[in-house]
């Protein structure tokens, strides 16, 4: 199987599979628990159907968005990730640049393995800084600080991982930061030759983000560590206000599951908020991002605006969501495995392919611009949503 031979999601998955060793590609793959969020998170969309309208004149299709004042050409951004060197050496270069050719934000992660100030220089696309909020107040202002000064336009705090979630195959493999595998996990990479002598041949692994203020590197943190140690799990509404004003720029809080924090979100001055169950990766049980995005929009679209992201794979996906009142979809996974299949070819391929689909859906829908979606597009199905 080759890049050329991806079509879909599922084709990108599969291709990352075959060239990750396993408790790498496990850790992308995974979600906490019984990962029954994770699979809700995907089925969500299919209790909803479209409505199209025809003979509507749709030769010209505008994908363009405005969210949180940045013009994006997409509707759907990449969310930020951590560790994406591991998965295809050239990481974030590869996603930050692809995005930039499609037009779109690139969220980089506190557990990003290339600067933000590099992507930030190569690049004029929106960039979202994602942090997590730790024990040392010091080091939450430092790092919006520098955020700051590299001319990152938007921050983001993700709020659903005050504690490591339940990610039982990481356990199976015994995944870390970076490398320590157990013998189990270990045999694995023994598998994935060409991976391990193209890891090697490259940069050596690193968390610029962090570095400077966390020993990260010595081969003994692992992801559960890092969140049970470093970020502090009495954050309140309180700190993150303090740090919306310090910001003093767009602001939100990726996720948010219910209309209450989000209109607290809204309260406290933040100008977006992504509603998330992180991919089903942290609280297994949790309700489909997709399957809330209503009363959200409901509750508190008039004040911020509102994004979603977890389980989109489909430009249709996208649409029932940007009908319900989303601004702009997060995409994870769905960039991840073609970025593991073939690098910044392959995220462009991923790319394409939803921005065809879109442009395909939109026609097929009898829409010209993304405003011209709402609720009337869309029915739900008996058992769904009222
Ligand atoms: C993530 N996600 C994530 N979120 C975040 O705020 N900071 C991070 O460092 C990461 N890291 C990360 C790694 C991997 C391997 C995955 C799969 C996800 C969550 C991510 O931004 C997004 O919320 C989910 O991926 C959305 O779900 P889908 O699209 O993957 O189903
Ligand atoms: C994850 C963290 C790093 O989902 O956000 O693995």
């Amino acid at each position: 199987m080759r890049l050329k031979d991806c079509h879909n999601f599922r084709d990108f998955r599969r291709l990352a599979q075959k060239r990750l060793p396993s408790p790498i590609f496990d850790y992308i793959d995974g979600a906490a628990d019984d990962e029954t969020t994770y699979a809700r998170n995907a089925a969500s969309f299919g209790e909803v159907d479209l409505i199209p309208n025809v003979l509507r004149g749709v030769k010209d299709v505008d994908l363009s968005v405005t969210v949180m004042g940045q013009k994006l050409d997409l509707p759907v951004y990449c969310s930020p990730t951590a560790l994406q060197r591991l998965f295809h050496h050239d990481g974030e270069r590869a996603v930050g640049a692809a995005a930039a050719k499609f037009g779109t934000m690139f969220g980089v992660s506190s557990l990003g393995t290339v600067s933000l100030e590099e992507l930030r220089k190569k690049h004029s696309n929106p960039q979202v800084y994602q942090f997590y909020f730790h024990k040392d107040r010091g080091l939450n202002r430092a790092m919006m600080q520098r955020a700051k000064e590299a001319g990152v336009e938007v921050m983001m705090l993700t709020v659903d991982s005050i504690t490591g979630g339940n990610r039982e195959r990481d356990k199976r493999t015994g995944f870390s930061i970076p490398f320590r595998l157990n013998a189990k996990g270990l045999s694995q990479f023994v598998l994935k030759p060409a991976w391990g002598i193209n890891y090697v041949r490259h940069e050596k692994f690193s968390l610029p983000q962090l570095d400077e203020h966390v020993n990260m590197g010595s081969g003994t943190a692992s992801i559960g560590q890092y969140f049970t140690e470093m970020l502090d799990p009495a954050m309140n509404w309180d700190d993150v206000a303090e740090m919306v004003d310090l910001w003093g720029g767009p602001f939100c809080l990726k996720g948010i599951m219910s209309a209450e924090d989000a209109v607290r979100a809204a309260e406290i001055g933040c100008a977006g908020v992504v509603i998330s169950n992180h991919g089903g990766r942290q609280l297994d049980g949790s309700r489909a991002p997709f399957d809330q995005l209503e009363e959200i929009v409901q509750a508190a679209g008039d004040r911020l605006d509102v994004m979603l992201d977890s389980g989109v794979t489909r430009g249709s996906h996208v649409l029932k969501a940007l009908s319900l009142g989303a601004k702009a979809v997060g995409l994870g996974r769905y960039y991840l495995f073609p970025l593991a299949a073939a690098g910044q070819q392959g995220v462009e391929r991923a790319m394409g392919l939803m921005r065809d689909e879109l442009i395909r859906d939109m026609r097929l829908m009898g829409r010209t611009r993304i405003d011209q979606l709402d609720r009337d597009n869309l029915r739900f199905r008996q058992g769904g949503l009222p």
